[in-house]
């Protein structure tokens, strides 16, 4: 594999964590604020972007790439209210998204069109990814402030499960 693609992978592999980790922290002050709903919401978010990071870590090895795990930075874990980690979420989706896009097109520069087809699921999760973020900061927006709509939100919330993602279970 092309070398600059195997390192935009490696450093995925990182980016993915770090969206767990920003994501427990989210559900570590919903877990606090009261907000149970949300905060299994944000849980169930760390199961996900955990499986992303090993998507892309079975991906390197498939391809006998070396996987280099660097350290994880550190996370916000204090927040003005509901609405901060919602609209913090959506930024750092567009942020993936726009990552997932650069390592697309360092393989197109090469015509490594193995990792191309490998990253088209990905390009898909992030359009889910972001919808969800951005319905989350909507609904937020125009529901938040009444603490009746907000009871219903999070009770709605608390409906979410966690489904292993489509490639790791695949790969079973
Ligand atoms: Fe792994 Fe939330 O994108």
């Amino acid at each position: 594999m092309d070398s600059r693609v195997a390192k935009l992978i490696n450093e995925q592999i990182n980016k993915e964590l770090y969206s767990a980790y920003l994501y427990m922290s989210f559900a570590n002050y919903y877990e606090e604020a009261g907000l149970k709903g949300f905060a299994n919401w944000y849980m169930t978010q760390v199961q996900e972007e955990r499986d992303h990071a090993l998507i892309f870590r079975n991906y390197l090895l498939d391809n006998d790439v070396k996987v280099e795990l660097g350290p994880i930075e550190g996370v916000e874990v204090a927040f003005d209210d509901p609405l901060a980690p919602l609209e913090a979420a959506l930024e750092h989706e567009e942020f993936i998204t726009a990552s997932i896009n650069q390592i697309y097109a360092a393989a197109d520069e090469v015509h490594d069109y193995r990792t191309m087809n490998f990253l088209k699921w990905f390009i898909d999760e992030q359009l889910e990814e972001e919808a969800n973020a951005r319905d989350m900061v909507s609904d937020m927006k125009l529901y938040g402030k009444d603490q009746g709509s907000l009871f219903a939100m999070d009770r709605e919330a608390a409906t979410r499960t966690y489904t292993k993602a489509s490639p790791l279970a695949a790969a079973e």
